[in-house]
């Protein structure tokens, strides 16, 4: 069986992160989202895996590499313009030819991986395969109807109700699935769906077998996702108290410490990641926080938030919750006149002031 891994896409909803950053890599836990995805392939015994790429490949290449270090072997797939699901999978068909395949989406993340999932495949191959779980926001999702336990019906985000089980960004499939995208035309929002390719499937008789998946899943590709997402890879972290850590600060539960941090007059309260190098002075960092390397953190109290790699925060005392910052960012208390807030931040960036 081989592994399709799609990072191409927009990531629109992530912006202005992904003005400068794949979607894909950014950290959950201090770890892209795409090595949980290519990790997990190669725990389930697939290592052919070709990655779909868009305008951010060189980023996706410069991370990946040739897959060694994933225990995969890598092929990148270039996806001119960011068509859809169902046309990334079109785009694929030199590589996968005639072989099942899994497909994962490169910003999902599955807590219990698709190993036992890739040995239902395997053991009881079917055309289609998707895994569903019950969500409260269906219309945000591919939704699937079942009657007795069998698949009747798939929409892509549904404006009425129609069922609460959204389709996972993992998916099974046999070559059919080329007929499939082969046949449906885009969607409203421009796109060939994927989920319109597998209702294709179901219609034309098909077997399209359903699985519900019992563990967590989630789909990172909006801030209060990423940080749920963040929030549930921390709370099963293992510790690693490391580095050098003054006898003013305190360490405590479930705290995760790369090598060279530096804490100083602090307190860090796990579930916690420190990253490699980061100095944390006369500060606090609150549960859930993961905290990329080379960032320096003073005179500030951070709880619930993800900072990515390089960044100097000097609060003054301020405190900063469920947020999400990126690299190489700088605040910092200012120290003059007039006693207001400066700013200068990219396009499409958020702010929520006290
Ligand atoms: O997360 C699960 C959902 O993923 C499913 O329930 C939906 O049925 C499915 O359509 C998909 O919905 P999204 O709107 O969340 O998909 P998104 O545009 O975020 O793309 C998912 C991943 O695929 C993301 O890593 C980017 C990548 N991608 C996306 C498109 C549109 C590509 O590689 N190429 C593309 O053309």
């Amino acid at each position: 069986m081989k592994g399709l891994v799609l990072s191409g896409g927009k990531g629109t909803r992530l912006r202005p992160i992904t003005f400068t950053s794949a979607k894909q890599l950014l950290p959950i836990a201090n770890k892209p989202v795409l090595f949980f995805c290519l990790e997990q392939l190669a725990a389930a015994g697939v290592t052919d895996v070709g990655i779909v790429v868009g305008d951010t490949e060189a980023e996706i290449r410069g991370a990946i590499g040739d897959g060694g270090a994933f225990g995969i072997q890598a092929t990148y797939i270039r996806q001119d313009v960011p068509g859809g699901l169902a046309h990334a999978v079109k785009v694929s068909e030199s590589f996968l030819k005639d072989a099942p395949f899994i497909m994962v989406l490169g910003d999902n993340l599955l807590r219990d991986g698709v190993t036992s999932i890739v040995e239902e495949f395997r053991a009881d191959p079917c055309n289609c395969q998707i895994l569903l779980t019950r969500v409260k926001n269906p219309n945000q999702f591919g939704v699937a109807e079942l009657r007795d336990g069998k698949v009747v019906r798939l929409v892509e985000k549904p404006k009425e109700f129609i069922s609460d089980l959204a389709l996972v960004g993992v998916y099974l499939f046999d070559r059919n699935i080329f007929k499939a995208v082969n046949a449906i035309r885009p969607s409203g929002r421009g796109e060939l769906e994927i989920t319109d390719a597998i209702q294709w499937l179901l219609t034309g008789g098909y077997a399209v077998r359903p699985h519900l998946v019992t563990g967590w899943w989630k789909d990172t590709g909006k801030l209060e996702d990423i940080l749920e997402a963040n929030r549930m890879v921390l709370d099963g972290i293992e510790e690693r108290i490391v580095g050098r850590i003054d006898t003013g600060s305190r360490v405590e539960f479930k705290v995760a410490l790369e090598d060279g941090v530096v804490i100083e007059n602090s307190v860090v309260r796990g579930p916690a990641a420190i990253g490699a190098g980061t100095r944390i002075v006369n500060s606090y960092v609150g549960p859930f926080t993961a905290i990329a390397g080379g960032c320096t953190i003073a005179n500030v109290e951070v709880e619930h938030s993800i900072i990515l790699e390089g960044c100097t925060i000097d609060g003054a005392g301020s405190r900063i919750i469920d947020s999400l910052v990126g690299r190489n960012v700088v605040i910092r208390k200012g120290d003059g006149q007039p006693r207001a807030y400066h700013f200068m931040l990219g396009d499409y960036s958020g702010i929520t002031l006290p």
